[in-house]
């Protein structure tokens, strides 16, 4: 993986490290010299973390009391919180007359309310360097819908609303935030989905990822979450300073349709 030739080291936040795109975002922001704070309620984020070289902190962030403990941590021992980067999801795949609704309100909970909790516990220590990067993980569900997804779109497009408003009130302070928007990523929250999506659609596996997920696509593969992990990199970065409000699409030409 190739890196920008100057990075400033920062202090970073990641939810969501345990796997997939969560762990390649550490993996990179920890290449690039950043102090990474790797939060996820799974244990087993924690050899992954200390692997790449970041420090994992252990939390459940459907809880809003976690969610503020996890910026305290942050900014007791590196000092403040520069970058955000809110990544951590689930996907529960159900029709709208059959979506349980603690699944409805745990998506919201981890997906739109966490985000909101920890933007607002980092924005001061932010605001305080005149520096800050939010960076929100959306998806290509943040743009258009899917049936099935009813919890996990509405919560996606909520997202970008919720990074509007802090470009907007951050534009003073020296604080940008984006979203990025991929398509679907080879990462084992996507595995789950192939399963699920098999049993409600009455089809197998490889039918799935062929007609359901790549559909769209005009690139026919799987993304990597590295790939996602360099967009996000950018939009952390100094040279990333103009860039404030959007949402990135790294989607394999879905939505150019
Ligand atoms: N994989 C894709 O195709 C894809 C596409 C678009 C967007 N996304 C988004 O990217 C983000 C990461 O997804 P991924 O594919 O890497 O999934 P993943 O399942 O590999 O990783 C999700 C991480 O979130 C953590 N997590 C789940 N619930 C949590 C909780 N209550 N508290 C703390 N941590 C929790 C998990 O332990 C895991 O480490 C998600 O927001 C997802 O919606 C993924």
């Amino acid at each position: 993986m190739t890196s920008p030739a100057v990075t400033t080291p920062r202090v970073a936040l990641v939810t969501g490290t345990s796997s997939g795109i969560g762990a390649a975002v550490v993996k990179h922001f920890c290449e690039l010299g950043h102090q990474v704070l790797a939060v996820d309620y799974n244990p087993a984020g924690k050899a992954i973390a200390e692997d790449a070289g970041a420090v994992f902190f252990e939390a459940d962030l459907t809880d809003p009391g976690a969610c503020r403990a996890a910026v305290a941590d942050a900014v007791k021992r590196f000092g403040g919180v520069d970058i955000l980067v809110n990544n951590a999801g689930i996907q529960h795949v159900a029709s709208i007359e059959t979506f349980p609704e603690e699944k409805w309100r745990q998506i919201m909970d981890l997906m739109l309310t966490a985000p909101f909790l920890l933007t607002q516990a980092a924005w001061p220590h932010m605001r305080a360097k005149a520096w800050g990067r939010i960076i929100n993980v959306a998806s290509i569900h943040a743009q258009v819908a899917s049936p099935g997804k009813a919890a996990y779109i509405s919560a996606k497009h909520g997202m970008i609303g919720l990074t509007k408003t802090a470009a907007l009130e951050g534009g003073e302070q020296g604080i940008t935030a984006n979203a990025v928007c991929p398509a679907y990523v080879k990462t084992p929250l996507v595995d789950n989905q192939i399963a699920d999506q098999a049993k409600l659609n009455n089809m197998d596996e490889k039918e799935v990822i062929e007609k359901i997920m790549l559909k769209q696509a005009a690139i026919k593969r799987l993304i990597e979450p590295e790939e996602v992990a360099q967009l996000v990199a950018y939009l952390a970065s100094d040279a990333a300073g103009a860039v404030t409000g959007s949402s990135f699409n790294i989607d394999l030409g879905w939505t150019a349709h």
